[in-house]
């Protein structure tokens, strides 16, 4: 077990109606005007952006808006935002939607609080000092922006993907009514199943320092959201499915499932960080079409760990011989994954790239790595190319 710092800072408000309180958690942090960021359109047509409004005009809180983000958020959008925030005179950001819409909020928040190039966070060239408050109402359970550390954010030129990971960005409140999730289409409800699922189990597989109790509460999630992924699949609009979801997008990547470990794996993400850059993919279908073929890959360097898996969360039997039980875990997941309409390999998702575009999304990994990525089995460029290539059928 290594030594560990658990933050997390944020408020939750949950349930039922919870965006109806979002004017009174804006005023309580004391700020004159709000910038509400959201996304294409979808919080329009469901009424919640009114909504929002409507609170934050019953608590006298004064905004401005932009809308716009895209899914894999863009940083000209982000400049934009800079900008607009600057003339109006904007100190809290309201980030009303999903991840994207999260990440893009923090970067502008970023860009707000310090007079230098946003990007340069992203690209690892400096440190933040600094970060304005931000605050969510979501509506997709995936990311776990909500409650992370973490932005994402992409360069437009060149499509490149990067994350910037900061305690200073941490939200201060999060309004999470499972309800607003029931508008998603299938695949999105799908692919944040899959989100949520991975940032437990790059936690999980890394050789190096857990502890038991730490495990149970990731074997526990992990099963709970199999569980009602396969609830949502069937019947889209189950409140208590979307409920068990929702607290897991947060819980998930909030760091309590990775107390005690050494920060694990990381490559699924690094890989398919790639992915969305160069090919636009939604993130946890990318990760769910890669995931398996990293699997197979690292699976005999960290062997306790899937066969541990195997065991307690894909339900597999324990004949004694490790090998054949950590197969039948990575088999049994994807199992999972094609049972909720999730790829496991590119064609699946929709991608088919060439040679020459593998080679490039292998060496933008390493490089955004700093050199390596990866803990169950540290990977370098030879062997991010030839995990691309196993799932490139
Ligand atoms: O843009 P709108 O019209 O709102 O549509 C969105 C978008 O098309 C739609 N949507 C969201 N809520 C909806 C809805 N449609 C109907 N009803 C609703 N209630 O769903 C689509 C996807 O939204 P997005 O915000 O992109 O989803 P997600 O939360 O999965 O975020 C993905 C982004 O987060 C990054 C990913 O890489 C990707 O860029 N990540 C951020 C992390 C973090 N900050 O901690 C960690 C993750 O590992 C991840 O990398
Ligand atoms: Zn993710």
């Amino acid at each position: 077990m290594f030594n560990f710092t658990y933050y997390t800072p944020t408020q939750v408000v949950f349930g039922r109606d919870a965006e109806e309180q979002t004017g009174a958690l804006v005023k309580a942090q004391g700020c004159k005007k709000v910038l509400i960021h959201y996304g294409g359109g979808s919080v329009v047509r469901s009424g919640l952006l009114d909504r929002v409004k409507a609170a934050l005009d019953r608590e006298g809180v004064a905004y401005v808006e932009l809308g716009g983000v895209v899914p894999n958020p863009r940083l000209s959008l982000v400049y934009q935002g800079i900008e607009l925030c600057k003339k109006e005179g904007v100190d809290f950001i309201l980030a009303v939607g999903g991840g994207s819409v999260i990440d893009s909020s923090k970067a502008i928040a970023y860009g707000l609080a310090e007079d230098a190039d946003v990007w340069e966070l992203y690209d690892h060239s400096r440190q933040a000092k600094a970060c304005l408050p931000v605050g969510t109402v979501l509506t997709i359970a995936a990311a776990g922006s909500e409650m992370s550390n973490s932005s994402v954010i992409t360069k437009d030129e060149g499509g490149v993907k990067r994350g910037y990971n900061n305690d200073i960005c941490r939200p201060k409140f999060a309004v999470m009514n499972p309800a607003l999730t029931a508008t998603l289409p299938p695949y999105q409800t799908a692919s944040g199943c899959v989100d949520i699922l991975m940032h437990t189990m790059e936690r999980y597989f890394t050789p190096n320092g857990t502890m038991e109790l730490t495990d149970s509460l990731a074997e526990g999630l992990m099963r709970a959201v199999m569980a009602n992924a396969k609830i949502l699949h069937a019947d889209p609009k189950n409140y208590e499915a979307r409920a068990e979801i929702m607290w897991a997008s947060s819980l998930s990547h909030n760091g309590l499932t990775g107390c005690g470990s050494d920060g694990g794996d990381w490559a699924s993400h690094g890989l398919e960080h790639e992915m969305g850059g160069m090919f636009d993919v939604t993130h946890g279908a990318g990760l769910a079409a890669v995931w398996g073929s990293w699997a197979r890959y690292v699976y005999k360097d960290c062997l306790d760990r899937f066969v541990k898996f195997a065991v307690r969360v894909m339900e597999v039997e324990n004949t004694g011989a490790p090998e054949e039980v950590a197969l039948k875990g990575i088999e049994a997941m994807e199992d999972f994954y094609r049972s909720i309409d999730m790829p496991t390999c590119f064609s699946e998702l929709g991608i088919s790239p060439t040679q020459e575009q593998l080679e490039t999304m292998a060496k933008m990994c390493i490089v955004a790595g700093g050199g390596k990525k990866g803990a169950a089995k540290v990977l370098y460029e030879a062997d991010c190319l030839r995990i691309y290539e196993l799932a490139n059928h």
